[in-house]
């Protein structure tokens, strides 16, 4: 098939990690297996025009961000493009004009890689199904996407598919693969469906240390060997765990990666802190809440300040309560962003 133009457009979520990806060898290939929810309303719409051109040396593209030409993301992906041009040639022989927003506040310290990359990694695929002569199954376009994906932000692989998505070779997964994201095909317990989160934008700036940085501070780390195998130890728990409907353990499990993410940070040659003080308050303050209210609520932390406050949906009224009176005052200008679980990617 040729195709002289085509236009697609695709959203993609976000997603949190339960068991953390810190670490990684070449290309983009994990030392750890990691879950994690994927996320419904913080997510990233975008669209490429794909304009049929003479061959060239180096994919051409332009870069319009919420609507506004932006050059500060080409660098990124530029290298994407590079990455994973062997496994799309036709990225050489097209002309891409990509247009991106995201439904959360820019620069949130929400990271947008995963949702961003991942967006493009569909239209990609799109292009890819339109050119292929026999039909490109469903779940074929998935996993490449995620492949895709992957080569851009190791994350992005999990966010392609939902609610939850296991990325990384495990024993107790099956079909999983360090190369591409799989969807949790287990039945999980009702209490974890639809699980809510709220994120509490602590620290909006910039982060002093990139994830790339953070990864690569893995390679001499001396807890590195320890803290693969206690991931994949936690991986085949947390299967168990959801399918048991068992959420004490759950919120056992859930913290302990979060605070074992940032001990990594603490404890690496040179180290680093990307916590905040108000980040501990909350932590606090979950802590007290849970105890006496008798509450399910939980937290987990990215690579960065913000932290993800997880619930129950039976608990949602009660904890946004507590969120807005309680721990607003804690966040960037009282900002919070209520989100759940999602499906993945949806054509737009
Ligand atoms: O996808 P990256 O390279 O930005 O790494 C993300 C790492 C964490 O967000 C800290 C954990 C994870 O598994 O998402």
């Amino acid at each position: 098939n040729t195709i002289s133009e085509l236009k697609v457009t695709w959203q993609t979520p976000s997603n949190i990690a339960l068991v953390k990806y810190w670490g990684k060898s070449d290309p983009q290939i994990p030392k750890n297996a990691s879950i994690s929810f994927t996320l419904e309303h913080c997510h990233t719409v975008t669209s490429i025009d794909f304009i049929k051109a003479k061959r060239r040396e180096l994919p051409k593209f332009d870069m319009y961000f919420e609507g506004k030409k932006n050059d500060d993301f080409k660098p990124k992906i530029a290298t994407f493009f590079k990455r994973i041009s062997q496994y799309c040639p036709y990225v050489f022989e097209y002309d891409m004009i990509i247009r991106s927003k995201n439904s959360f506040p820019h620069s949130s310290g929400i990271a947008s890689s995963a949702s961003g990359l991942s967006a493009i990694a569909m239209c990609l695929m799109s292009l890819e199904k339109a050119l292929s002569l026999d039909n490109l199954n469903d779940q074929f376009f998935k996993q490449k996407a995620s492949f895709l994906a992957r080569l851009g932000s190791g994350s992005a692989s999990r966010s392609i598919e939902g609610p939850l998505v296991v990325w990384g070779s495990h024993d107790e997964i099956k079909e999983s693969s360090d190369l591409f994201g799989v969807p949790f095909n287990e039945e999980v317990a009702p209490i974890f469906k639809n699980y809510q989160d709220t994120i509490l934008l602590v620290d909006k700036g910039e982060k002093q240390v990139s994830s790339t940085v953070g990864h690569n501070l893995m390679h001499d780390h001396p807890y590195a060997e320890q803290r693969f195998s206690q991931a994949n130890e936690n991986i085949k728990k947390l299967k168990q765990i959801l399918i048991n409907g068992d959420i004490t353990s759950f919120i056992g499990l859930v913290e302990s990666e979060a605070l074992t993410l940032h001990a990594m940070m603490l404890t690496s040659d040179p180290y680093f802190i990307l916590m905040k003080p108000n980040t501990l308050q909350i932590i606090n303050e979950i802590w007290r809440y849970r105890k006496e209210q008798n509450s399910y609520i939980c937290f987990t932390l990215d690579a960065g300040a913000n932290v993800h406050v997880l619930y129950p949906e039976k608990e949602k009224e009660k904890v946004l309560q507590f969120i807005e009176n309680q721990l607003s005052k804690y966040c960037q200008k009282n900002q919070y962003i209520c989100d759940n679980t999602g499906f993945g990617a949806r054509k737009i």
